[in-house]
């Protein structure tokens, strides 16, 4: 049996959640270190949560956390744990083996983004709705960028106009994420890459600075701030 958060929600949200978290220091996995007093991941499964299209929300834990992580995650939402894999890919893909029918559109979501609102979860999911097979939120890159040779010297200067900083929820039309999944066994640092190399077109929607990666003990100073509702 799969709970269910809105059962007439058409969206399921698969939340990658089984990392080590190994730059953040030592201290366990990573989802589960404690921003404001709780782990980042239910900072993220509450956000989600909280978006009224989703209908059901699949967590990938460390395999030795699969209990601890449901009793967690019990007082903050229905959700259904499934142990993670080796690597992001193989934690989504088994967080995708587990979604039921009825949820048409599928988002990808890192625990380690907690801060994510439910704006850009529902921005993500109506994007999707409205046609697109593939939607990533992006924001301009503001920081000029350089290639640099193995040596360690500069290459070149990269055209910043053009770029963008990726981030998550990504949002798919079901069957594309699962041939794109089928079809790919390289370990991507995201689920757009897989569907990128099915030649399927990736739409964009504006990101949101709230859903920051958390990575680095700098990166928790700052979502701190951001939870304390202090502008970092
Ligand atoms: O390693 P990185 O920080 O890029 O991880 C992104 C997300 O993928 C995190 O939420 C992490 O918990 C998740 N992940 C996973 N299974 C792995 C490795 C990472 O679910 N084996």
């Amino acid at each position: 049996m799969t709970a269910q958060l809105n059962p007439r929600g058409d969206v399921a949200v698969l939340v990658p959640a089984a990392g080590a978290g190994v730059r953040l220091g030592a201290g366990g996995p990573k989802a589960l270190r404690l921003l404001g007093g709780e782990p980042l991941l239910v900072h993220a499964v509450r956000r989600v949560a909280a978006a009224r299209s989703v209908r059901t929300i699949v967590v990938a834990a460390p395999p030795l956390d699969v209990e601890a992580v449901t009793a967690l995650l019990a007082p903050v939402a229905p959700v259904t744990v499934v142990p993670g894999g080796a690597d992001r890919q193989e934690s989504v893909a088994a967080a995708l083996a587990a979604v039921p029918a009825g949820a048409e559109i599928i988002l990808v979501h890192d625990a380690a983004r907690a801060l994510a609102p439910p704006e850009l979860v529902e921005s993500v999911a109506a994007a999707v709705r409205a046609g697109n097979d593939a939607v990533i939120p992006v924001l301009p890159v503001v920081d000029t960028v350089k290639e640099i040779g193995a040596d360690g010297v500069v290459l070149g200067t990269v055209d910043r106009s053009a770029l963008r900083a990726v981030q998550t929820p990504q949002g798919f039309r079901r069957a594309v994420l699962e041939a794109a999944h089928a079809a790919s066994s390289d370990a991507l640092t995201d689920d757009a890459g897989l569907v990128e190399k099915q030649g399927v077109p990736v739409a964009c929607v504006p990101g949101h600075t709230h859903a920051l990666k958390i990575t680095t003990p700098f990166d928790l100073v700052v979502a701190e701030a951001l939870l304390s509702g202090l502008s970092p």
